[in-house]
């Protein structure tokens, strides 16, 4: 396109109107299909009075969006709003302009305005982010089960690693077929099996009426913040997602929620973990461990019957379950592999009243954050 004069640039809210522009604006940068429905559903979906998508144009033609997509959270206090950000593109002819930056100072005054406590994301470009604004925090991992070795090069896509970590994961793919299948079934020597035995798994097609119940015992139980999975959340993100809907197993004890676990399979034949959460006021944090070991266990072995290459779920941090998670994966036969995606946060005003927000070890992340392609 050439030379663009910075000053003819206008960044604004967009109405309903420009939903096709901004999604044939991402489809053809990024070389995808999303439909003009499948961008409604992500984006007319906030319940705020004005959609929390901003657009840089110039005479009508769309150089940059960037939106939000408000998340209820909750922790011991109860819950609270959060801005997470998608849709981050700009036209490279008007990038390293401060245009970025000017979009992100919109979108955190509305933000601000409709009681946001804090705006957040996840991002390989640290640069760009810090000039907007954002303070980087922990690096996001993954936990992997390999199931077959060409799970390996769609695992190591977008990766940071060095080249001597690369030739050892290879090796530990192409041997995944002997490690995982052995692992997986020797899972009951490491766990506890008359609990395991006593657990009840069914498939959902709504959300559990307990659904709300289980997020407040879970942050009495591992402390911090996670997502606020009611029905609404719930059947938006997952029931009725209009990308992939995700399979979701819940765990039950004497009729009694446990848990659950959501896990998809992507257009690459690997399976990823979009959700597991769980939490009890009876059972203590061994036996959980149980229930969520159970859980991820049978995700591998329904995705392996799918036809999954491999299995992805997120290690991103020091929260309780995050650490519980990680352990009872590598019961099951998960390997934890860095991947180098950063998440990024700006805190606004009202975040001042909890201040735990600061501390990343007190989020509970998982892929239920991301923008719901994936399920
Ligand atoms: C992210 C984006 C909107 C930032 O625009 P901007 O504020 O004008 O900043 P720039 O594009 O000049 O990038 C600033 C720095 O961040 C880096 N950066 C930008 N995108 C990056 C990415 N995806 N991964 C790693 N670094 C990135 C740039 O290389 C640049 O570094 P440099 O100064 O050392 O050359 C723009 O780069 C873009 O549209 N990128 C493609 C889409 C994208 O990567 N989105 C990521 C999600 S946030």
């Amino acid at each position: 396109m050439g030379f663009i004069a910075m000053e003819a640039i206008v960044i604004r809210f967009i109405n309903v109107e420009d939903g096709n522009a901004c999604n044939d604006f991402h489809n053809n940068f990024y070389g995808k299909d999303r439909t003009d429905t499948q961008w409604k559903w992500e984006f007319l979906h906030s319940g705020l009075p004005e959609i929390p998508f901003v657009v840089a144009e110039k005479d009508n033609k769309i150089l940059g969006t960037l939106a939000q997509i408000p998340i209820r959270m909750i922790d011991h206090d109860g819950e609270f709003l959060t801005g997470k950000s998608e849709e981050a593109l700009l036209d490279p002819d008007i990038r390293g302009k401060g245009i970025y930056p000017a979009m992100f100072e919109k979108i955190f005054a509305y933000m601000e305005s409709q009681g946001t406590l804090v705006v957040w994301g996840f991002t390989p470009a640290i640069k760009a982010n810090l000039q907007a604004g954002f303070e980087a925090h922990t690096n996001i991992g993954q936990l992997f089960f390999p199931m077959h070795a060409d799970a390996v090069n769609v695992l190591l896509k977008n990766n940071t690693l060095s080249k001597v970590k690369i030739i050892g994961i290879k090796i530990l793919c192409k041997l995944s077929g002997v490690f995982s299948a052995a692992s997986l079934y020797s899972t009951g020597v490491r766990i506890n099996n008359s609990l395991a035995q006593n657990i009840c798994l069914k498939t959902l097609s709504t959300p559990p009426d307990e659904c709300v119940d289980l997020c407040r015992t879970f942050v009495r139980q591992w402390g911090g913040t996670t997502i606020l999975r009611d029905a609404g959340f719930l059947s938006w993100r997952i029931f009725e997602n209009l990308h992939i809907r995700a399979t979701v197993r819940a765990a039950y004890l004497d009729d009694r929620l446990l848990g659950w676990v959501a896990y998809s399979l992507d257009d690459n034949s690997v399976g990823h973990i979009v959700d597991i959460i769980a939490a009890s006021n009876e059972l203590n944090p061994l036996d959980m461990e149980t229930v969520v070991a159970v859980l991820l266990k049978d995700a591998v072995v329904r995705l392996r019957k799918m036809g999954a290459l491999g299995v992805r779920a997120w290690k991103v941090n020091r929260h309780p379950f995050d650490d519980l998670v990680a352990r009872a994966a590598r019961k099951v036969g998960f390997y934890f592999i860095p991947r180098g995606e950063w998440m990024v946060l700006h805190y606004l005003q009202g975040s001042a009243a909890r201040p735990s927000l600061r501390s990343i070890d007190n989020w509970y992340i998982n892929r239920i954050y991301t923008e719901g392609v994936l399920g």
